[in-house]
């Protein structure tokens, strides 16, 4: 089968498509027939190696960390798929995978595909709408008139976690520039910043909340826009002690050095009275059957950029690493 396959870390020249054997099941694993992929900034800078003290792969690894198909055969003890189900999946940080024709990925991650979606649009989903999901709802708290900034929604994860924060009856604020705004209004955002004219610090005041996913000066502008008391997640900011222990189940050591690498950031979090947390996002199955039925009710949108055939996975790289997509890019096994 063919699949995307990363042989060394650095730029472009170090991924390419290539004749792979197709992978078997293993115990508690669906076999599934690739339809589409989605592309997420994750893969690039797995690509560069930015995530080497995080994930190490054995190279060379077939890349890729979320997909739609159809199961076409299933490891021993799978109880909840057969062959036939259309599904999505993000699938095992720690094993990749998705830029396939063919994947094995544990039935846990696995959910039944949103049936009011075809495959393109199922792929756009996982990795941007359970980060979104999870940040909003489970770290956030994000509840019924709570006022939250999300600056940055135009993109993958910011269109999911703009319509989830409203959908759990926030009042939300972010910033875009004008060529993110007509969509960012149209997903229901309440007040909109073009941070390319306007310091978002200066108009916005005493949110309860903050979902900060463009890092740098925007996370620490962020600081200032919620008020004393309030909590400000971070996925594009720096990992703190907590990313260890919680998210990545990992001891003492990633946690001091995460503890040494975000002691300023923490510090300033900590003098402008907000609590700091980096969130990486966790694969579900179960999530993702929320969300299939936020899409399936009408009130999730998946918003999608552009699509790319398999054979131009390279060009869909290109496109995503400039970072101005708007929604999510995707490629298609056709
Ligand atoms: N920790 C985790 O688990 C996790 C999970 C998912 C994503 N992430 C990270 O989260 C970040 C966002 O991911 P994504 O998939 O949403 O990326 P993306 O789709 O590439 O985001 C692109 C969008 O960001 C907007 N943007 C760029 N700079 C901006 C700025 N200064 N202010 C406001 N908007 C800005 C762009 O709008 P304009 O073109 O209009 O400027 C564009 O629409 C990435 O760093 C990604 O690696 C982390």
């Amino acid at each position: 089968m063919r699949a995307f396959v990363l042989t060394g870390y650095g730029g472009p020249d170090v991924a390419s498509l290539r004749e792979v054997p197709v992978p078997e099941p293993g115990r508690g694993e669906v076999r599934i027939d690739v339809k589409a992929a989605g592309l997420n900034p994750v893969d690039f800078k797995t690509r560069e190696g930015k995530l080497r003290l995080i994930n190490r792969y054995a190279l060379p690894v077939v890349l890729g960390c979320e997909l739609s198909g159809v199961v076409v055969s299933v490891g021993e003890g799978v109880t909840r798929f057969r062959p036939g189900d259309e599904v999505f999946a993000r699938v095992a940080k720690e094993r990749l995978g998705a830029f396939a024709e063919t994947a094995c990925v544990h039935e846990d991650l696995v959910a039944k595909k949103p049936a009011s979606l075809d495959f393109v649009h199922a792929a756009a989903m996982p990795l941007a709408s359970l980060t979104a999901l999870q940040a909003l709802r489970d770290e956030l708290a994000v509840e019924e008139g709570m006022r939250v900034f999300i600056p940055g929604a135009a993109g993958g994860v910011g269109t999911f976690a703009l319509q989830i924060a409203k959908h759990l009856g926030a009042t939300v604020a972010t910033t875009a520039s004008p060529r993110g705004r007509a969509l960012v209004e149209r997903l229901g955002a309440d007040v909109v910043v073009d941070y390319t004219t306007q310091d978002f610090t200066k108009e916005l005041r005493d949110y309860d909340a903050a979902f900060d996913l463009v890092g740098g000066d925007t996370l620490e502008g962020a600081f200032s826009v919620v008020r004393r008391g309030g909590k400000v997640v971070s996925i594009a900011g720096l990992p703190e002690p907590t990313t260890a222990t919680k998210d990545l189940h990992r001891g003492a050591g990633l946690a001091t050095l995460f503890w040494i690498v975000s002691a300023g950031l923490r510090f300033r979090a900590w003098r402008a009275g907000v609590a700091y947390r980096y969130l990486f996002m966790r694969p579900s199955g179960k999530d993702l059957e929320v969300l299939a039925s936020l899409v399936d009710a009408k009130k999730l949108e998946v918003v999608v950029d552009q699509v790319f055939s398999f054979a131009k996975i390279a060009e869909a790289f290109a496109y995503l690493e400039k970072g101005r997509a708007k929604g999510k890019v995707v490629v298609t096994m056709g």
